[in-house]
């Protein structure tokens, strides 16, 4: 009969119980597929962050963001919806923190519109529920997007990226009218309030 050891970790080990070195290989391997993984995610935010650059999926026009209020394109007196020679709709818009301005727009249904928006601050988000219309709206950039509403009615418009302790509350509307009922004032524009 072989003598038993004396010492506790010389004795063999009991089934089930995976020796210290298959433990800390085990360990090792892992901590390297960590830390590879690590760097191929990092090396991916750098490389998509300089070679493609942020802005809305729909459009890359570039737009001063500071100046905006002080003339060209979205200026306020040129905000809201203007109708367009060939009878088509244009909306303007500025998203900033927390609100659109104008809070409300008035469209014409079965007209083809386009959405414009800009951001004054921060990146926003634009979306029209049950229509194709959904944008993020980044600052320095101009979204457009083109679509054209079946149905008379109201749709909310609610800011869909996170931008500030407001964002929840950042809620505009979009009211579509019979094409006859919309009627533009001498300069083409419409106003949302109730008539
Ligand atoms: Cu604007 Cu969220």
């Amino acid at each position: 009969m072989a003598e038993q050891p004396t010492s506790p970790m010389l004795l063999p080990l009991a089934d089930g119980i995976v020796p210290q070195e298959v433990v800390a290989r085990t360990e090792k391997r892992w901590l390297t597929a960590m830390t590879v993984v690590l760097i191929l995610m990092m090396v991916v935010v750098v490389l998509t962050s300089t070679v493609g650059a942020l802005h809305p999926a729909s459009n890359v026009e570039v737009i001063q963001p500071l100046t905006l209020h002080l003339g060209g394109e979205f200026a306020e007196s040129n905000l809201g919806t203007a109708i367009e020679p060939d009878g088509s709709a244009t909306v303007r818009l500025i998203a900033e923190q927390y609100d659109f301005v104008p809070h409300c727009v008035q469209v014409p249904a079965q007209t083809p519109v386009k959405f414009r928006l800009t951001s004054a601050d921060v990146v926003h988000g634009f979306l029209l529920p049950n229509t194709n219309v959904n944008t993020m709206v980044v600052p320095g950039f101009v979204a457009e997007v083109r679509t054209q509403f079946r149905q008379v009615g109201e749709y909310n418009m609610p800011c869909h990226e996170f931008c500030g302790l407001g964002h929840s509350q950042m809620l505009a509307r979009v009211r579509v009218v019979p094409r006859d009922q919309f009627r533009p004032d001498s300069q083409g524009r419409v106003s949302c309030d109730p008539q």
